[in-house]
């Protein structure tokens, strides 16, 4: 029996085929490019997440060599928040408006005026936020009016792969928590907010507990990709709570700071604990009965992508001539550099920032440029800033009096062991891996395999399938050394903010 895993990213869409012990049988990653047409816009063309989706299946199936009808079920991941919106015939009527997009102020602030704060906050567990949905929505009705009056269906980024996969307009509540249309208490819409913003409910999916199954692979994407038609889609999650299942991220105390795109500090709570200045999301959880708590970084990955994209075209080169991964290339040179850059500083504000600014004008900067800095100081001083980031985050959950002791860490920026110490030390405290980390696709194959009754539970599921890597120390004297450069980190935004408008 197998189980698949597909997590539509903001870099590439990626498929895993897990077997029920969780080890990998078989996964291909298909990337593709995000648009910014004007500065803090970003958009993608969810036709490029469907056709990623369908090739890395087919790559899937065909290299694994087992039978289609052996798959038990399917869970979809994806990143948060984007727009889609289709008309009457399922076409898509504009490239999705991302997680990532800062364009909405504006609309924040009606809805801010609209609703009120405090109201926003008790009913969707975050204040009127950029880089979510309902503004996303907000915006399109109030500047290209012609393309709302068309609107069906608005649907998320994973959901519309699901759309296309099974025929069905669905979601669940831990990508839904992430439109801000959700009563997160009641883990199902808003009719209140709904109608104070006036957006119709049937423009929505139906919302599902994420371990419940959706519907079933049609007869044309069997012949597509090669899947055994009626094959189970479950609800699936957000990327990020789909991470913190595929990470065991399910009981009080787990905490886990992944470094994808964006960085992520993530905890689980049993009640939908909200942080009154906004400054933490609350969510539902993937896990039935749960909600999690994040802080999110905007450019976290992103800052060494765009770094890598720019000034490192040598080491890609070489990568390539060596098959191994540019990053690998990346972090060696940052661990030749010393601790704290020699006083270089990088603010990694590159989309603007969520926590703990919520500021969607914040900039990125490098501060303190001396004639004695390299390459190798500058990738170290972006590990750094993204670092003091999550620090941020992790301080913040902390302060909701969350237990926050040893800290879990995941994502592409977890792969490096120079970025695992780093995250020890200017966290101050134990952090824990995961063996062979696919987070978010593994988190979605562990919910299809509870939705299609091969697991009785989560968490009896992340018993058998999650393989706990080893616990890294922090390092005393580094920490003390961070923590002077971090007094400078923080001052920095607090001095340049009115200059960043
Ligand atoms: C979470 C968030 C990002 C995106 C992209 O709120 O915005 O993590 O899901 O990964």
């Amino acid at each position: 029996m197998y189980l698949l895993g597909i997590d539509i990213g903001t870099s590439g869409t990626k498929t895993v085929l897990f077997d029920t012990k969780g080890k990998q049988v078989a996964s291909a990653l298909e990337e593709y490019g995000m648009a910014q047409p004007k500065a803090g816009w970003a958009e993608q063309n969810p036709e490029d997440w469907w056709h990623a989706v369908a090739n890395t299946i087919k790559q899937v199936i065909d290299a694994s060599g087992i039978e289609p009808d052996q798959i038990k079920g399917i869970g979809l991941s994806g990143q948060m928040h984007g727009l889609v919106l289709l008309d009457e015939h399922n076409q898509v009527i504009r490239p999705s408006i991302i997680w990532c997009d800062q364009r909405t102020q504006k609309q924040c602030d009606d809805m801010t005026a609209i609703v009120g704060r405090d109201k926003l906050i008790e009913i969707t567990g975050n204040p009127a936020i950029t880089g979510f949905t309902a503004s996303k929505i907000l915006w399109v009705k109030d500047n290209e009016p012609k393309n709302y009056e068309r609107v069906h269906h608005i649907l998320l980024p994973k959901d519309y792969i699901r759309l296309k996969l099974t025929g069905v307009y669905a979601t669940e509540v831990s990508d839904a928590s992430g439109m801000q249309l959700l009563d997160i208490e009641k883990r199902d819409w808003s009719d209140e907010l709904l109608e104070l913003l006036g957006i119709d409910r049937n423009l929505l999916a139906k919302v599902y507990e994420s371990v419940e199954v959706t519907g079933g692979v049609t007869a044309d994407v069997s012949q597509l990709t090669g899947l055994a038609k009626g094959t189970p889609v479950v609800g699936g999650a957000g990327d990020q709570a789909a991470g913190a299942i595929g990470n065991g991220i399910i009981a009080k105390g787990h905490v886990s700071a992944t470094i994808g795109t964006s960085g992520v500090v993530f905890a689980h709570t049993d009640k939908p604990l909200k942080d009154p200045k906004g400054r933490i999301q609350t969510f539902c959880h993937a896990l039935p009965g749960a909600w999690h708590v994040m802080g999110v970084t905007q450019g976290a990955g992103l800052s060494l992508r765009w770094y890598r994209d720019n000034f490192c075209t040598n080491e890609q080169h070489v990568a390539e001539d060596m098959g191994c991964d540019p990053y690998e290339l990346m972090t060696k040179e940052a661990a030749q550099a010393e601790v704290g850059s020699k006083g270089l500083m990088y603010l990694p504000y590159l989309m603007g920032e969520r926590t703990p600014h919520l500021d969607p004008y914040a900039k990125g900067v490098f501060f303190g440029i001396a004639p004695s800095h390299t390459k190798r100081d500058m990738i170290r001083a972006i590990m750094e800033g993204v670092t003091y980031s999550l620090r941020d985050c992790l301080t913040l959950i902390h302060d909701l009096g969350i237990e926050t002791n040893t800290v879990r860490v995941s994502g592409g920026g977890s792969k490096s062991a120079l970025w695992r110490q780093m995250q020890a030390d200017i966290y101050d405290r134990p952090v824990t891996t995961i063996h062979a980390s696919e987070g978010p696709a593994l988190g979605v194959a562990i919910l299809a395999g509870v939705g299609t009754g091969v697991f009785s539970s989560v968490e009896e599921a992340c018993e058998q399938l999650i393989d706990y890597g080893e616990g890294i120390q922090p390092n005393t004297a580094n920490h003390q050394r961070y923590m002077q450069f971090y007094t400078l980190y923080a001052k920095l935004y607090a001095q340049l903010k009115d200059t960043f408008k």
